[in-house]
């Protein structure tokens, strides 16, 4: 990462931590290495994050439906989905100074990158996190904090089509927690231990599966811009044989060119019928499908579409800080699509008298239960305004001498900074029209 990069990361992490965005986890106990806690505005930013994800994947559509599954599930799930097995690391340590590294990350083979000194062999390493279910912790009752949500999906497959009138092609989303034990944590929420999933699996007769991964590909790419980030920052990487997951036939990654480089922020795999087999064979449950269409029995190919939440909340900031050089000052500005914006609306008195904080108040009580709205009557109404920019909230409301005279209001935007007079009572649908939940 450059210095300028480098600068402009710190200061994301500065302004998270500052706003109440993010906080190191246990930080009055110095911190847990890669496991972060969402403040005020960032659990909102989260949500709202969410929120999209499901109404584009979900809601939006009647073929796909929602799930959410339980983070343990039974240990055989894990022997069946290969990650018992496979879901390795290779790890060195370096016999000098202890740091542990990811072989595949090494550049100079066998020298520690940070003191020059011999490196172990390499060894795999399981990134599953174990525990224990049960009062006795022996091997019978280890359990396994689920390293993606997927497998959630593949083994209720057969539960929702049962309670469902679903035919194929249909899909599944799920949104929740996911754990993996990395050996390298990096770039804030970038790489963590704890993560959040929001993956869709669709489930489509096999011989259309490349179809369909052509199609979720547009899809997916369609959503990022539908969520504001700049299309000139997001780009396709497709995976060559040696980089393919054990269970992919064909992968590309959506990419990011966050502050540290481009990475990967979603995956979209062909899965094949690899899954469904595997539980079938370990479970001896018959998991295949009766398509009335073809009058065919087959077991489906899955293609999916895997995103991380807290990868795609580090994208959104990246892409939304600005510092704008202006005649006097820089304002600090969050350029948020309003539909995920933490506040929607800062409301102001532009003076703490003559009966415009009553007025501002009013509007709050009317405004609240449609948006989340963020009321101030501290300091300067310029400082109020670079206080909401820098946390993205996209219009600011302000009470002044004239809405005493003629009920109408200043709606400023965050972007160009414009102020527009509205009638009080239009205000509701102005605001609905822009902002677009
Ligand atoms: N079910 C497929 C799957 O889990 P993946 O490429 O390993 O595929 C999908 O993960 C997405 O989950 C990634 O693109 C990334 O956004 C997110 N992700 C994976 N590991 C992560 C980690 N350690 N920290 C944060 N996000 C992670």
């Amino acid at each position: 990462m450059n210095a300028q990069n480098n600068n402009r990361m710190e200061k994301i992490i500065s302004l998270c931590r500052r706003r109440g965005f993010i906080f190191q986890s246990s930080e009055i106990y110095g911190g847990l290495n890669a496991c972060y806690d969402y403040g005020p505005l960032g659990s909102e930013l989260k949500r709202n994050i969410k929120d999209f994800w499901w109404r584009w994947m979900v809601r939006r559509r009647s073929d796909i439906v929602g799930l959410d599954a339980a983070i343990l599930m039974a240990p055989r799930v894990w022997e069946a989905s290969g990650h018992v097995a496979g879901f390795t690391d290779p790890l060195v340590d370096c016999k000098v100074c202890k740091h542990r590294f990811r072989a595949d990350m090494i550049t100079e083979p066998g020298k520690c990158p940070d003191c020059g000194g011999a490196l172990t062999d390499v060894r795999q390493f399981n990134l599953m996190f174990k525990t224990f279910m049960g009062p006795v912790e022996d091997s019978a009752s280890v359990v396994y904090l689920r390293p993606e949500t997927a497998q959630g999906i593949y083994v209720n497959y057969q539960n929702v089509l049962d309670s469902t009138r679903l035919k194929i092609p249909f899909g599944i989303g799920q949104i929740g927690k996911a754990f993996r034990n990395e050996i390298t944590t990096e770039n804030f929420i970038f790489r963590t231990r704890e993560f959040e999933q929001m993956e869709m699996q669709y489930f489509v007769k096999p011989g259309s599966d490349m179809q369909w991964f052509d199609y979720w590909k547009n899809d997916r790419q369609d959503y990022y811009q539908a969520l504001g980030i700049r299309p000139a920052k997001l780009r396709f990487h497709e995976h060559d044989k040696k980089e393919l997951a054990h269970y992919a036939a064909a992968a590309f990654d959506i990419e990011y060119e966050f502050p540290f480089g481009w990475k990967e922020l979603e995956g979209i795999h062909n899965r094949t019928d690899f899954d469904l087999k595997r539980h079938q064979e370990y479970s001896g449950r018959d998991l295949s499908y009766f398509d009335e269409e073809s009058r065919e029995r087959y077991v489906p190919y899955i293609v999916e579409a895997s995103a991380g939440v807290d990868r795609t909340l580090l994208c959104i900031l990246a892409d939304a800080y600005e510092e704008q050089q202006l005649e006097k000052d820089t304002r600090t500005v969050l350029h948020f699509h309003p539909t995920i914006a933490p506040y929607k609306v800062g409301i102001f008195p532009l003076v703490k008298k003559d009966g415009m904080p009553e007025k501002a108040r009013m509007i709050e009580a009317s405004l609240r239960s449609h948006f989340n709205v963020f009321y101030d009557e501290s300091g300067a109404v310029g400082r109020r305004y670079r206080r909401q920019d820098e946390i993205g909230t996209p219009y600011c409301i302000t009470v002044d001498t004239e809405t005493l005279q003629n009920d109408t209001v200043t709606v400023r935007d965050r972007d160009s900074m414009a102020q527009e007079r509205i009638k009080i009572d239009a205000l509701l649908n102005y605001l609905y029209d822009k902002i677009n939940i």
